[in-house]
């Protein structure tokens, strides 16, 4: 199966934020990856609620939302009225993690958990089944266009072993560096979504890029 395709739209043009989610709207790509950054966790400001639910407006496929913020809780009702389908908490943000993934839950949508590369898997081990999607970092999160860090490879099995040990359902997505080159090698290692900005929006064919991680992942 062809691993699902994420747009990351913090490298979208935000002069013609329309376009570039119709853009999405009318390729092969399968959600909307929406990185939402406060500052603090990371150290860098993306977008908030206003910039989403212009998105949000117009998208045609599903919101996957990605907190690199601290203290998300206080926020997961409104991501989930902005229409998020996916929201995914950092680990290293959370100190009551296993409360926050039913909090989201609650809200009837898919609870996620971001990595870092610093964090090793087995610190998901007691909560995996609680875990619709592990977002695995591989670039240190709060910026786009970084370079992809190749230890990511290791930790993608290494999940995609716990996942299967405890019979749970839980999505590896993979976030950071995704390109023509490491797609293929990814989804062999068993990551089902590739989150991709730079990929697809430095492309002088942004349709094109996504069909082409479409095809390389088939
Ligand atoms: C990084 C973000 C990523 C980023 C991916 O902090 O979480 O989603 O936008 O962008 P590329 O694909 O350019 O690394
Ligand atoms: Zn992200």
């Amino acid at each position: 199966m062809p691993a699902l395709i994420a747009p990351s739209m913090l490298s979208a043009d935000f002069g013609n934020l329309e376009r570039d989610t119709n853009m999405v709207n009318n390729s092969a790509a399968d959600w909307f990856h929406i990185d939402i950054m406060d500052g603090v966790f990371v150290p860098n400001i993306s977008f908030g609620f206003p910039v989403l639910k212009s998105i949000q407006k117009h998208a045609q496929k599903p919101l996957d939302v990605h907190l690199m913020i601290v203290n998300p809780d206080q926020y997961l009702k409104s991501f989930a009225d902005a229409g998020a389908a996916v929201i995914s908490v950092h680990y290293e943000a959370c100190t009551h993690l296993h409360r926050s993934l039913q909090a989201i839950k609650a809200l009837n949508v898919k609870a996620g958990v971001a990595i870092n590369p610093h964090t090793n898997i087995s610190l998901l081990s007691d909560v995996i089944k609680d875990i619709d999607l592990v977002c695995i970092m591989s670039v240190n999160p709060g910026f786009g266009g970084q370079k992809f860090i190749e230890q990511t490879y290791a930790k993608v099995e290494v999940l995609k072993n716990l996942i299967i040990q405890n019979n749970a359902t839980t999505l590896i997505e993979i976030d950071g560096g995704v390109d023509f080159n490491n797609a293929r090698k990814l989804v062999d290692c068993g990551a089902d979504v590739l989150v991709a900005g730079n990929t697809v929006f430095g492309h002088s064919n942004p349709t094109e890029a996504i069909t082409q991680l479409k095809s390389i992942t088939a």
